[in-house]
């Protein structure tokens, strides 16, 4: 290949360098690059790899349990998801956060497995072996004392909400109306979704699908969710908190 001029090259690096840099660069904090990875993406929709061995969240949550519930719950989410959105023309180009907008009047399949897929890819990210989760940011810590009196009272409210919810759900925190409010959720739906109560940017949710917890806590769910505060990665909801204060 021939050796381009000097001022050839410095030309195509000008007009290259803007275009990385773009691409590379977030338009708000890290949190909203990678909220947006998931919420832009398009179908074909893809299984995302656990960030992390099915065995790193012990005791909290066993590897059975979490090779279960990625590699057949989720993967079933992502199979049927592709497949309902094929079978309509009018749904194939729209990002997962369209399609989550617009949940109150998609087919069933694409609003339950949108959300199935859009939850666990969530959930995934939201958890760290115990004692690498770190902690909550000063800002984060102050917008839950500010809504909520304490951060015990914070995980007391997501507790009670996973417990309320009758049969399979979700409980989560949100940002919504510029403060942080705790809703639980059924089945698949999410605060992202047009038929939320509490419709605002979800910055934890945790599961309470049995197959989340049956195979090591069996019926109790209050185990599951206060244990489950022990592989909370915050560093992920400190992202997620800035990404959402900054409009992402
Ligand atoms: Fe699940």
């Amino acid at each position: 290949m021939p050796r381009r001029p000097l001022c050839q090259t410095a030309l195509l690096l000008s007009l290259l360098l803007p275009l990385v840099a773009a691409a590379g660069e977030p338009e708000a904090a890290p949190g909203a690059r990678h909220a947006h990875a998931l919420a832009d993406a398009r179908a074909p929709f893809v299984l995302p790899p656990l960030p992390y061995p099915a065995d790193a969240l012990q005791p909290a949550i066993d590897a059975e349990t979490m090779a279960l519930h990625h590699d057949r719950h989720h993967r079933a989410y992502v199979d049927n998801l592709n497949k309902a959105v094929a079978a309509d023309p009018a749904l194939a180009g729209q990002t997962l956060a369209q399609l989550l907008a617009q949940a109150s009047r998609l087919p069933a399949a694409v609003r339950n497995n949108g959300g199935g897929h859009y939850n666990h890819s969530l959930f995934w990210q939201l958890m760290a072996p115990p004692g690498q989760g770190g902690a909550p940011s000063p800002a984060l810590r102050a917008q839950i004392e500010r809504d909520f009196g304490s951060l015990d009272a914070m995980q007391r409210a997501v507790e009670q909400a996973g417990l309320g919810q009758f049969g399979s759900g979700w409980a989560w925190l949100v940002w919504a109306d510029g403060r942080l409010q705790v809703v639980a959720t059924a089945n698949q739906d999410n605060p992202l979704m047009d038929v939320a109560a509490v419709r605002g940017f979800p910055l934890l949710g945790v599961d309470v699908w049995e197959h989340a917890y049956y195979l090591k806590y069996q019926n109790r769910r209050a185990d599951y969710l206060r244990q489950w505060w022990s592989v909370l990665d915050w560093n992920t909801v400190n992202r997620r908190f800035d990404a959402a204060r900054a409009g992402g």
